[in-house]
C-alpha cells in the first residue's frame, strides 16, 4: 500500500515538474518571440553614386545628412548635422572662394555653415565659429567601392579634417 502511495506521489510530482517545464518553455518562448531577430539600424556604410556624378564645389545629400565636396579628383565629407542639438545645417556660398589650411592641407573653402535652429555658425571647413554649437562639424570617411566604383561614405568612421580622398 505504501509503495503504490510513493508511485501515485511520484507520478504526481513529475506530471507538476513537467507542467511547469512547459509553461517555462511557453513563456520563454513568448518573450522571445518580442526580439526581432533582426537589426533594423541604419547601415552606417552608404553607397553616394559614381565619382563622375559629383559636380565641383557641393553636393547636399539630404538622405544622409551629408555634405559632398570635390575639386577635380579630390573628395571629402562633412556632416550637415549640427553639434548642438542636431538639427540640420544649411550651406550658405561665399561670395568669394578662399583657400585656407586645415589640418596641415590646403582646402578650397566656397562655403558656410549655419543651423536655422539656434543660430550656430560654421567655417567652411566646419569649424563652429559661433552660437551653441559645442564642437566642429564631424568629417566622415570616404572611399571607392570596390565592385562598382561608386564613392562610399562611413557615417561611423569620423575621420580629421586633413583627410582628402583623390580618385583616379
Ligand atoms: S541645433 Fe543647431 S544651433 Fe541648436
Amino acid at each position: 500500500m505504501k509503495e503504490r502511495s510513493d508511485r501515485r506521489d511520484f507520478l504526481m510530482k513529475l506530471g507538476i515538474g513537467a507542467g511547469v517545464a512547459g509553461l517555462a518553455g511557453q513563456a520563454g518562448a513568448s518573450l522571445r518571440s518580442l526580439v526581432p531577430n533582426v537589426s533594423y539600424d541604419a547601415p552606417t556604410t552608404v553607397k553616394l553614386g559614381l565619382p563622375g556624378e559629383f559636380p565641383d564645389g557641393l553636393r547636399f545629400l539630404p538622405d544622409q545628412r551629408l555634405f559632398v565636396f570635390r575639386e577635380g579628383n579630390t573628395f571629402h565629407a562633412v556632416s550637415a548635422v549640427c553639434t548642438h542639438l542636431g538639427c540640420t545645417v544649411r550651406a550658405e556660398s561665399l561670395s568669394q572662394p578662399e583657400t585656407v589650411s586645415v589640418g596641415g592641407s590646403p582646402l578650397r573653402v566656397t562655403h558656410r555653415f549655419l543651423c536655422p535652429c539656434h543660430g550656430s555658425r560654421y567655417s567652411g571647413d566646419g569649424t563652429n565659429v559661433a552660437g551653441p554649437a559645442p564642437r566642429p562639424l564631424a568629417w566622415f570617411r570616404l572611399s571607392v567601392a570596390a565592385d562598382d566604383g561608386q564613392l562610399v561614405v562611413d557615417l561611423a568612421d569620423e575621420v580629421g579634417r586633413d583627410f582628402r580622398l583623390t580618385v583616379s
